[in-house]
């Protein structure tokens, strides 16, 4: 049974009680997602297609406004995005984004979840998504991408998704000026991107959350 909770601004997210941890911030969920992946990351990626890694697929919040934010501005995407233990198609149909986040949500939302994995499938016309079931710390990726959405569980929670070697992993598949988001501000997440090459910036958080952390490929 999936524990969905409603956060602040209305969206839902879900609990995990075995590692004692939200999906998203319980301040907000839509909002966070569009703060810092959105409007620091996806907002500030000028490259067309724009290649996005997205460490945690979670319910498919940033896959979506993604989406919905490409067919606005007309950017292409090539989204991967890693899941080692995906949700259910009914836990997804559950979840109050498509009702809260407009017009052609819904299809865009459901595809999302519905699409194969593995493998390239349109999701709207200007975005692809692979989804790829794996464990991440093991896992051999390959390729390149502009844009790294860094949305593992907290440090405290999963530290295993948080270690120099898994900073690394990322380090080989970026190129100077990717950018990489997350939400964490934690000191050694700052140091351990450094040391692989980011310049690292630190801006204003969402409600709930002074800072957060953007680095850039150097
Ligand atoms: C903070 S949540 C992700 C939120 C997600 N981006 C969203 O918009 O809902 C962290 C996600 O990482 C996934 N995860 C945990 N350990 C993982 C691993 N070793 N490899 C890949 N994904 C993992 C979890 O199942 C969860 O979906």
């Amino acid at each position: 049974m999936t524990d969905i909770i409603r956060t602040s601004d209305g969206s839902h997210t879900i609990y995990v009680p075995g590692l004692d941890e939200h999906y998203h911030s319980v301040h907000g969920a839509i909002q966070e997602s569009q703060h810092i992946f959105i409007g620091y990351g996806f907002d500030s990626c000028g490259a067309n297609p724009c290649r996005i890694l997205e460490i945690g697929l979670g319910t498919g919040l940033n896959a979506l406004l993604t989406a919905l934010r490409s067919a606005t501005t007309g950017q292409k995407v090539l989204y991967t995005s890693i899941e080692k233990y995906p949700l259910s198609n009914e836990t997804a149909s559950m979840l109050n984004y498509p009702s809260l986040t407009g017009e052609g949500s819904h299809e865009v939302f459901s595809a999302i979840h519905s699409c194969e994995w593995e493998t390239w499938t349109d999701i709207t016309q200007l975005m692809q998504i692979r989804k790829i079931k794996e464990d991440f710390t093991g896992m051999d990726l390959r390729g390149k991408f502009d844009l790294i959405y860094f949305d593992a569980f907290g440090p405290d929670k999963q530290p295993e998704m948080w270690t120099a070697e898994i900073f690394e992993k990322i380090a080989i598949v970026s190129e100077p000026g990717t950018i990489l988001v997350t939400y964490s501000a934690k000191g050694e997440v700052k140091r351990k991107l450094r040391a692989c090459g980011f310049e690292v910036t630190m801006l204003p958080g969402p409600p709930g959350k002074r800072e957060i952390t953007r680095g850039i490929r150097k």
